[in-house]
């Protein structure tokens, strides 16, 4: 879905019906942003900007949740997620030359997209099998006691989409 060409009603819709459930709860606006970032896969200007109307609360106030948890994206994410756990027991068996190692492959940084949009970076909590550590996940799938050099060979499966 193209949210820039989306139209405004069905916009307005959407946020009443992400909205509406959550009157007057308390953490309400980071639920909101939760929901609509599962819905759009990040969270869009247009959606933003009508979250803040609905609720009556400044945009600003919403870029503030936005930018503080770096879980939230302001871009809409390269089709491929790769996600690096940096939980204790991954940091300690070399996580950040995991990163470091894809940061050079890809040329890009966490929270960034590769510009043909293929791969989208990000740094995660701890995934719950630090028994296989270090590990990162790309999409659904999960690697692990990686080692630097096996990352270019992982981003080659996704890279002619030849995903297996
Ligand atoms: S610390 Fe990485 S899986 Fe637990």
């Amino acid at each position: 879905m193209d949210i820039e060409k989306t139209d405004i009603e069905d916009i307005r819709r959407n946020v009443e019906e992400i909205c509406a459930p959550w009157e007057g709860r308390p953490g309400n606006l980071i639920m909101i942003l939760h929901q609509i970032q599962n819905r759009y896969s990040y969270v869009p200007r247009r959606i933003s900007f009508e979250v803040a109307k609905r609720l009556s609360i400044p945009l600003a106030r919403i870029y503030e949740v936005i930018t503080f948890y770096n879980y939230f994206k302001l871009e809409p994410p390269g089709k491929n997620i790769v996600s690096v756990c940096m939980g204790t027991a991954c940091y300690l068996k070399g996580a950040p030359s995991l990163v470091e190692r894809l940061g050079q492959e890809l040329g890009i940084k966490p929270g960034e997209s590769t510009r043909d949009k293929n791969f989208y970076l990000q740094v995660v909590r701890c995934l719950g099998c630090c028994g296989l550590a270090p590990v990162l996940t790309v999409g659904q799938k999960v690697y692990s006691n990686v080692r630097p050099e096996q990352v270019p060979g992982i981003l080659a499966e996704y890279r002619q989409g030849a995903v297996v």
